[in-house]
């Protein structure tokens, strides 16, 4: 094979088959019938055909929908007029939180929703959560969101944390009103007591039995994302999740900048503290916008994101629609593609058949290989297949470099290790990966006098 079309992905549903694995191949003989039953396969003649003792895996999610800002603001104007009917705030203990809650579980039952209440108690005042998972998915995989409900005593809390609470509670009702039939078992949670160090959160978390926690693939958080001189500010904290909420914004053409100061500054944190992935969302607090983001998100510089945070002008008119709506569109990406998520074929195979010559006891050298198409992490038993040809195996150290640089030692060198060639299969646990991005194979020659090259290389997933 010439250098041009050195780097091949070999997927499971193209030929050449001397590549695949049995496992590959009798799955891309599947397809391949599949397809040749018709293009369009209905729900109900999948029902009628005869059943294959492997399912065909779904190769497209459902996109995601647009979520009605206008719907968003509605719950938040009823959050406003909770908060005005009952002294001016939704706050722990106080009569407009559990009105909010009230609310919010109201158009979840509605809509098809389990719900459940958790209350706790925290000083000297009853406190709730409030649950709503989506029937449906599997329950040994959860992608979870949640939103604190309670604002301060001093406002209404619109921004802080009505615009979050709203935004899931709308996203919630897009699943309910598509139907969706995720892969992975959806839930939502909106808690209490918040503002008085994430309270029912916290007591949320430890409620779980640990092979519940243990269940939650992802939690996703939702504090401030109407701010009305919004920043765009993605959670820096798991690859993955981090990376699926940017690739939102950047879809939409808006640019993004890490959260890293909030780490422990609302209710992701206790999720995070018991090991679970977490992402979020942020348009700003009280910090003051620079005149750079001015310059790449509009709004004032000099000025507080958020110049009402936790104060009584955090009112429904404490919005910026553009922030809340783009906001609320990504929360529906994130659980659309992370709750549709289907597990790749496995067997795909990625080459470089390119020859990279080995100086003799000289510096390392690498050959690439670009993975593409693969959501989520490479597998625990990632396949590196190694072919290199070589007059003294003993020589060489062979190292897997994962996209971020990580290294994992494939073979050390040795003195007594004389014969030819290096021609393997190894077993790599890469799950701590994301699999998408370029690999590398790299060979490093440390003895003098005999010489070789990588003749080719493979990943398999
Ligand atoms: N409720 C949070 C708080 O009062 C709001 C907040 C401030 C925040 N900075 C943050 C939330 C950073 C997430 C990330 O602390
Ligand atoms: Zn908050
Ligand atoms: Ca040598």
């Amino acid at each position: 094979m010439d250098a041009h079309c050195a780097q091949v992905p070999v997927l499971p549903h193209q030929n050449p088959e001397p590549r695949l694995s049995h496992h590959a191949l009798r799955s891309s003989r599947l397809r391949r019938s599949a397809l040749a039953t018709g293009v369009a396969v209905t729900l109900a003649t999948a029902l009628l055909a005869p059943v294959a003792a492997e399912a065909a895996p779904r190769l497209t999610t459902p996109a995601a929908p647009d979520i009605p800002v206008a719907n968003v603001k509605a719950h938040l104007a009823q959050l406003q007029s909770i908060a005005t009917a009952n002294g001016g705030n939704r706050a722990h203990g106080r009569a407009g939180y559990k009105a909010s809650i009230d609310y919010v579980k109201g158009k979840l039952d509605a809509a098809g929703f389990t719900t459940t209440l958790q209350s706790f108690s925290y000083n000297g005042s009853t406190g709730w959560n409030l649950i709503a998972d989506w029937p449906g998915g599997d329950t040994t995989h959860v992608v979870m969101a949640g939103s604190h409900l309670d604002s301060v005593t001093g406002g209404p809390g619109i921004n802080d944390n009505g615009s979050g609470s709203a935004g899931i509670l709308e996203v919630a009702l897009a699943v309910s009103r598509a139907g969706l039939q995720p892969t992975k078992h959806l839930r939502f949670g909106w808690w209490g007591a918040e503002e008085y160090g994430m309270v029912g959160s916290k007591n949320y978390v430890n409620s779980l039995p640990s092979s519940e926690r243990s269940k939650i693939d992802a939690y996703l958080n939702f504090d401030m994302i109407g701010s009305p001189n919004p920043g765009y500010f993605v959670y820096d904290d798991d690859a993955k999740l981090d990376s699926l909420l940017k690739d939102y914004f950047t879809g939409v053409g808006i640019a993004t900048e890490p959260e890293t100061e909030g780490d422990g500054r609302s209710d992701h944190a206790p999720f995070k503290n018991a090991g679970i992935p977490v992402g979020g969302l942020f348009s700003g607090a009280d910090y003051i916008k620079t005149s750079a983001q001015a310059s790449k998100w509009g709004g004032t510089s000099g000025k507080a994101f958020d110049a009402c945070y936790h104060s009584s002008c955090d009112t429904s008119a404490n919005l910026d629609d553009t922030a809340l709506d783009r906001n609320s569109d990504a929360i529906a990406y994130a659980i659309w593609t992370l709750g549709t998520e289907t597990a790749p074929p496995p067997g795909t195979s990625f080459e470089n058949t390119a020859d990279v010559s080995i100086p003799d006891a000289g510096a390392a050298v690498e050959s690439p290989i670009a993975v593409t198409g693969r959501t989520g992490n490479a597998p625990s038993t990632l396949k590196v297949g190694v072919d290199i040809k070589h007059t003294w195996r003993g020589d060489l150290v062979v190292d897997l470099v994962a996209p971020d640089g990580s290294t994992y030692r494939l073979k050390n060198s040795s003195g007594n290790d004389s014969a030819d060639n290096v021609i393997a299969t190894y077993t790599v646990n890469a799950s701590s990966e994301v699999a998408n991005g370029t690999w590398k194979l790299r060979v490093q020659d440390v003895a003098a006098q005999d010489t070789g090259h990588i003749d080719s290389w493979k990943l398999t997933f």
